[in-house]
């Protein structure tokens, strides 16, 4: 029999009818756009720039359609773009706003002109507003930028400037063009911009709300009526978007549901059993196959140390850890002899979005549903991850799960340089539970750590003085990131960590921790990049 695969996502902030409709041209941002218009009351459809003929011919006439950013220059041959009678239809049923690449096509089809820029910006910059556009009063904002609009199609009007972007919002009646990204966190008063489009120019209607108590009731009905009978999976990690998954889940079939906590080895020390402590034994099985994991990893053939080996490699471990954990889990289902009808997954709405242009791939449940012939079930496939922070609180999980930091699926796998050992991995696993302890200490109340904080091991041999000795040792880095509000991860800060935190960790870092090969660690760094042009995790 061939495998159903087939996909059930509890519909919520989404409609085939939406007043808004995003195109996504492939910026990572996309899912902000999304976000940011349900922070001012309003629902959005988000399809891919291919999908916008059908769409159009089906006869859909949203208010509002804003065009996202993407990588490409709209010069390129083979640039994604939109047909004449598209945008067209949609000038003619309501407002297009476009956004940076989305503005650049703009200007091109309706008679301007784009080209390299001659300062071309990158990161936050001022923008000063030149013409009132509603309420937004200008300020820092975030520019991503090569090209520019040189010459504005007839009849635009300049609305605000930068320095080096003398048309960084332009327009006139249905049809506006902004260079910057208003629906990034770094970016500010993008919402009072959005409203003034929504509200003012398009006549959108306030039409989202997101009332928990509702979510819940109506969550837990559908889940029943989607799988009435049968056996029921859920991979938990410990996260927030699986735990609530599994609150959800577990109102909705009781005994039905059956969870696993995967100890992969490249955990925290001690994870397992604080992640047990949260949930408790009922209705979850927790297995411990660190030995199947790291002997697997420490197979891998090596082929650093330079960028692209390194690359080559951790994307096998990667791969090796997330098959790892599909052959554990499946594995595990058969040996209790249950034959599952469902799988839960924490799938959040970002993540739908950014699969759209398989912006992350890396997820490693990407393969589960291949290797179990059951229905997948996504409750959380219309919430975004502030909103389904809001649903931990409110389904009283314990404040740790509510604010807990996202994990990359491979876990301390990726924190490392040059080959994943077991001497490495359990040093890490100790040095991680020494910050977790540092963090616990210094910042009591989770709001006002990072966003997200992890070590990485450097394997950087160099000199330090241990007793009276001189002694090469390896390197930890500190690496601690700020997400702003809204907690995409598209673009991240450095967080400033207190120089009493910093002075600790520094202590017990050296001090208590030593490799199985009695290698010592002899220096601490902390990392300042942002992101870009850093990766949040180093591989
Ligand atoms: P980067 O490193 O791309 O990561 O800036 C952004 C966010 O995504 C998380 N991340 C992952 N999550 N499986 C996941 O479920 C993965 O393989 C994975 N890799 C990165 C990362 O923790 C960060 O929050």
């Amino acid at each position: 029999m061939g495998l159903t695969r087939h996909i059930q996502r509890f519909p919520w902030g989404t409609s085939d009818e939406a007043q808004v409709l995003i195109v996504h041209f492939g910026s990572k941002s996309t899912p902000m756009i999304a976000q940011l218009l349900r922070q001012i009351g309003l629902c959005s459809r988000v399809i891919d720039a291919a999908d916008v003929p059908a769409v159009t011919a089906s006869g859909y006439r949203p208010k509002l359609v804003i065009l996202s950013g993407g990588d490409d220059s709209v010069s390129n041959e083979n640039a994604p773009t939109m047909a004449d009678r598209d945008l067209a239809s949609f000038m003619q049923h309501g407002v297009v706003l476009g956004i940076c690449y989305g503005a650049q096509l703009l200007a091109v089809k309706l008679g301007g002109k784009v080209a390299t820029a001659a300062i071309p910006e990158f990161g936050e910059v001022q923008v000063q507003v030149t013409a009132p556009f509603g309420t937004y009063a200008g300020g820092t904002v975030v520019m991503n930028h090569n090209d520019e609009i040189v010459t504005l199609p007839a009849g635009w009007q300049v609305f605000a400037s930068t320095a080096h972007c003398q048309h960084a919002l332009v327009g006139t009646g249905r049809i506006y063009a902004v260079m910057f990204h208003p629906e990034v966190d770094h970016t500010e008063h993008g919402e009072a911009l959005l409203a003034h489009v929504a509200f003012t120019l398009a006549g959108c209607k306030p039409d989202y709300t997101y009332d928990l108590a509702a979510y819940v009731e109506q969550c837990v009905t559908w889940l029943q009526q989607v799988i009435p009978v049968g056996d029921v999976e859920l991979g938990l990690s410990g996260g927030v978007d699986s735990a609530v998954a599994f609150a959800l889940a577990r109102r909705a079939y009781g005994t039905r549901l059956h969870a696993t906590f995967v100890d992969t080895g490249f955990m925290r020390e001690e994870e397992l059993e604080e992640v047990r402590g949260y949930f408790g034994l009922e209705g979850i099985s927790y297995i411990e196959a660190a030995d199947v994991f790291l002997e697997h990893i420490a197979a891998l053939p090596y082929t650093g140390p330079e960028p692209a080996g390194e690359a080559t490699y951790y994307d096998q471990v990667r791969r090796a850890v997330g098959q790892c954990f599909i052959d554990t889990f499946v594995q595990h289902a058969r040996q209790q002899g249950r034959a599952p009808v469902a799988l839960v997954q924490g799938t959040n709405y970002a993540d739908i979005i950014e699969s759209l242009t398989n912006l992350k791939a890396h997820h490693n449940v990407g393969g589960l549903p291949a290797r179990l012939d059951v229905i997948v079930v996504e409750p959380l496939a219309g919430l975004f991850k502030f909103e389904i922070r809001q649903l931990a609180a409110y389904l009283d999980l314990p404040a740790e799960v509510v604010y807990r930091q996202p994990s990359p699926g491979p876990g301390l796998a990726i924190r490392m340089w040059g080959p994943v050992t077991p001497p490495k991995t359990n040093a890490l696993r100790r040095a991680t539970r020494i910050l977790e302890e540092l963090i616990r200490q210094h910042y009591p109340d989770p709001r006002q750590r990072p966003s997200q904080y992890y070590l990485a091991l450097a394997p950087l041999a160099s000199c330090g003085l241990m007793g009276d000795d001189r002694v090469y040792g390896y390197a930890w880095v500190i690496r601690g990131v700020t997400t702003r509000d809204r907690e995409s991860y598209v673009t991240v800060g450095a967080f400033e960590f207190s120089h009493a935190f910093l002075q600790d960790a520094a202590r017990r870092l050296t001090n208590e921790v030593t490799m199985e090969d009695c290698t010592r660690f002899v220096r601490v760094f902390v990392e300042v990049t942002g992101k870009p042009p850093s990766t949040t995790e180093p591989h």
